[in-house]
Parts: C-alpha cells; sequence; structure tokens
C-alpha cells in the first residue's frame, strides 16, 4: 500500500505545483496587462494606442438614478470610435490566414465608424481600404473616410436581399479587386495592359477608378458575419470593463448594430463553465490556458451579471430578444421595398439575425426611440460635458432604463461609441431635428419618467 500511498501523495503535489504555477503566472501575467493599462509608456504606434479606454462615471444618470452608471469611453480610440478594436481584429486575422495579402485592400460595406476605422488601421499594416456607404449617412463620415486616403463609393439604401445593397456591393469590390491581381499577375508575364470585363465591369490598368496597378488582391471584411468582430470584444472590451469594475458589476447594456459588441461582451460576462470548455479546446499555449482559467474563476465570482438590449425604431431586435419572433412577413428585410429603418440613431438597429448577434448572451431588451436618444444627448451635453453621438445616446437610454428595472444600488455599465462630431450634420442639426419633429425641449430626465 505504500508505494500507492507515495503514488498518490506526488500526484497530488504534482497536481498542486502545476495549478499554483498557472495561477501565479497568470496573476503575474494579468498584473502585467494591468500595469501596462495605466503608465506612461509610449504604445506600440497607432494600433498600441487602440483600446484600454477609461470607463467614466457619468455622474447625472448616477445621481437621478441612485445607481453607479458607467460608460465606456470608447469615443477615445484614436480612429474615434469602439469600431477600432474591431478594424484591428478583422485586419489580424485575415493578414495571419493569408486571406489578406499585404498591400492587399480590404473592402467594407459599412455606416460609417468601422470604415472610418480600417481606413485609419489599414496603413498601419501596409493595407488600403475601399467603402461601400448608403448615401443617407451623414455626409462627414465619407469626407472623414476620403481624407483618410480610402476610397468612397456612396450608394442608394436598398434591401439587403437586393444585388447593389452596400454590403453586397462591397463583398463584389473584393473579388473584384482579386480577380484584378491575378489578372495583373498574368498582365506582368504577357505584358498586356488592358485588361477583360470582369464580373461586369470593365477594367483597365489606367482606367479602373478604385483599383490601382499595383492592387494586390481584396478582402471583404464582413463586419456584420465575421466574428473577428465578436472576438474583438470578447478578448478586448469585456475584460477591460471586468477588469476596470473589478467584477462589481450588475447589468450591461447597448444597442447593435452588427451585434458584435453587445455579443463579445455579454457572452464575456457571463462565461460558463460549458463555453469556458469549449475555449479551452481551442487554446493550445499554457500562457493562454493559465489566463483562461483565471478568467474562469473569476467569473465565479459574479455569475449573476445581466445584459441587456436597448433598439431603436424600425429594428426587429427587441421582437427577437422578448417574443422569439424577429418580425412579421412584411417587416423582414428583402420584403419592404425601401430601406427598412426608421430612426435618425445610427450604425444601430437590424432586421436580420447576423453571425455576430446570434453569439450574445442576453437577458432582456428594451425599446428606445429617437426622441429619447436626442434628449438624452443633449441632458448629457449640458450636464456632464459629454459630447456624444446617436448610438451613445440611445445606449445611455438604455442605461437608465436597466436602472428602473433593478432599482437603485446597482452598477451598470454601457459603451459611449463615438463623439458627437461625427453628427454634426443630423443628430446635432437644429434644422434637420426640427423638420423631423424632434426639437429636444426637456429640462431634465421627464422624457424617461425621472425627476
Ligand atoms: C456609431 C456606432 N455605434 C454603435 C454601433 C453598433 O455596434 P455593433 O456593430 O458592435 O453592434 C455601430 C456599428 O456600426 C456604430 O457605427
Amino acid at each position: 500500500m505504500a508505494p500507492v500511498k507515495i503514488t498518490g501523495a506526488i500526484a497530488a503535489a504534482l497536481s498542486m505545483a502545476v495549478i499554483s504555477y498557472l495561477i501565479c503566472n497568470c496573476r503575474s501575467k494579468l498584473k502585467k496587462t494591468r500595469t501596462s493599462n495605466f503608465t506612461r509608456e509610449p504604445k506600440n504606434g497607432l494600433v498600441g494606442a487602440i483600446g484600454n479606454t477609461p470607463l467614466i462615471r457619468i455622474n447625472s444618470l448616477s445621481e437621478a438614478t441612485g445607481c453607479e452608471i458607467l460608460g465606456k469611453a470608447e469615443f477615445l480610440n484614436p480612429g474615434g470610435s469602439v469600431k477600432d478594436r474591431v478594424a484591428v481584429q478583422i485586419i489580424e486575422e485575415a493578414l495571419k490566414s493569408g486571406e489578406l495579402a499585404p498591400g492587399g485592400i480590404v473592402t467594407e460595406g459599412s455606416a460609417g465608424s468601422t470604415a472610418i476605422s480600417l481606413a485609419t488601421v489599414a496603413p498601419a499594416y501596409g493595407c488600403n481600404c475601399h467603402v461601400v456607404i448608403p448615401d443617407d449617412v451623414a455626409i462627414e463620415k465619407s469626407q472623414i473616410i476620403e481624407a483618410l486616403g480610402a476610397t468612397v463609393e456612396r450608394v442608394r439604401p436598398v434591401s439587403i436581399t437586393h444585388r447593389d445593397h452596400y454590403v453586397n456591393i462591397a463583398r463584389r469590390r473584393a473579388a473584384e479587386a482579386n480577380e484584378l491581381a491575378s489578372k495583373l499577375r498574368k498582365a506582368d508575364q504577357t505584358d498586356a495592359k488592358v485588361l477583360n470585363d470582369i464580373n461586369g465591369f470593365i477594367f483597365s490598368v489606367e482606367k479602373n477608378p478604385i483599383f490601382s496597378s499595383d492592387c494586390n488582391g481584396g478582402y471583404f471584411a464582413d463586419q456584420f458575419e465575421n466574428l473577428a468582430n465578436f472576438r474583438a470584444h470578447y478578448e478586448g472590451t469585456g475584460p477591460e470593463i471586468w477588469e476596470q469594475t473589478g467584477g462589481n458589476m450588475h447589468a450591461f447594456v447597448a444597442a447593435a448594430g452588427t451585434g458584435g459588441t453587445v455579443a463579445g461582451i455579454s457572452r464575456f460576462l457571463q462565461v460558463s463553465l460549458l463555453s469556458f470548455v469549449s475555449l479551452l479546446s481551442s487554446c493550445l499555449e499554457l500562457s493562454n490556458l493559465s489566463i483562461l482559467i483565471v478568467h474562469f474563476l473569476q467569473q465565479e465570482k459574479n455569475p449573476s451579471i445581466k445584459s441587456f438590449l436597448i433598439d431603436p425604431p424600425g429594428s426587429g431586435l427587441f421582437n427577437k430578444v422578448t417574443r422569439g419572433v424577429m418580425y412579421t412577413r412584411e417587416e423582414a428585410e428583402g420584403k419592404r421595398l425601401k430601406n427598412p429603418f426608421d430612426t435618425i440613431t445610427e450604425g444601430i438597429g437590424i432586421n436580420r439575425l447576423t453571425q455576430n448577434f446570434l453569439m450574445a448572451k442576453l437577458d432582456g431588451a428594451f425599446q428606445g426611440t429617437d426622441i429619447e436618444a436626442v434628449e438624452m444627448s443633449r441632458f448629457l451635453l449640458k450636464n456632464d460635458g459629454l459630447f456624444l453621438g446617436s448610438s451613445s445616446a440611445m445606449n445611455c437610454v438604455g442605461a437608465v432604463r436597466v436602472a428602473q428595472l433593478l432599482g437603485p444600488g446597482h452598477t451598470i455599465v454601457t459603451i459611449l461609441c463615438d463623439s458627437g462630431m461625427r453628427h454634426l450634420s443630423k443628430f446635432y442639426n437644429a434644422e434637420y431635428l426640427s423638420q423631423h419633429g424632434l426639437t429636444p425641449s426637456a429640462s431634465g430626465l421627464e422624457f424617461l419618467g425621472l425627476g
């Protein structure tokens, strides 16, 4: 029996040593990450300056609700929005997989922020950027994208099922860039100057308005379906929020456009044994494994964090979350003749389920109105000096709704996606608002039933 006992003791000691090593190793790693967030050391280029944004206590809303309402100040990213993280993740993953070649062109169909972030970040990776944008989006967004050196196509908003929906055009442009690159390679060999018809578009090396003669292929960023978007938040924004609150938070709320933000953060905050095990299986390195173990242990300290969606007018997600049905048959994208959205908020609201949104773990949803978002933006400007874009204002409406649901004493986190500077021609334009019957008139938060 003695040898068995000794073997058992050795095995137990060895297991303890391995567990202690993992925990110590990972504590020191987390400490290093934490330290690097708050030192004044130079950041490694533009990309190094993305993320680790401050979490701001929104004093006015906290005092009005009796909750701690915290906003993650994503508008402070170098490209001005939460989408910087997504742009980095998409480009890095595509370069790593070889789907994007150095010097290649990243194409995207975007209502603005993601395009601005891709255009900001692409040069840091030696890549170019081509953006297809609906022509009803605030003009300053396409002006910024062009100023950043990307090419822009403004197109009529049509249904996603239409061949010429901006997302479908962007996908096509990447395929065209790939065909062009391959023809250019062949032309190099045959010295041919004029290239053939590609997908119905006539390209010539001299005349092609979109792709340059040194085009090295294209990659469709596909922020709606590309899960790199989700991972940017699951691996970045979620852990930062966890760290900045010390895990002492009760709820998270945000609106969804692609769904990447709400999915990545909600999924991270409620890591379960099941998702931990599935993550573990995709984790090969010991160092990563140790970080995951500590994440898991930390999650177990507060497994009751609730995540909510705030949905703008015209979007079907509220119905999906609360009733399990996205829309009536008439409302489905592709059934309507016109752009299905009926909101002045930009970048949020959708009538289809994206791969990114499907990753979300939500406990409930609220509907916000345009006038609530407008009133909230003016209230925050007046009381807190926060000059925020329309989706951020809607997120803050969501934070108040969650505070009203949970009652005083809770800590609620939301996302401040971008700044008001991107919204001067519509959301902050008195004439535009008056034409749409959205002139703000509240003196406090009475539009949400407070004060
Ligand atoms: C300004 C702004 N806020 C919020 C969102 C929504 O974020 P997500 O796409 O992660 O759902 C977007 C998306 O494009 C956006 O542009």
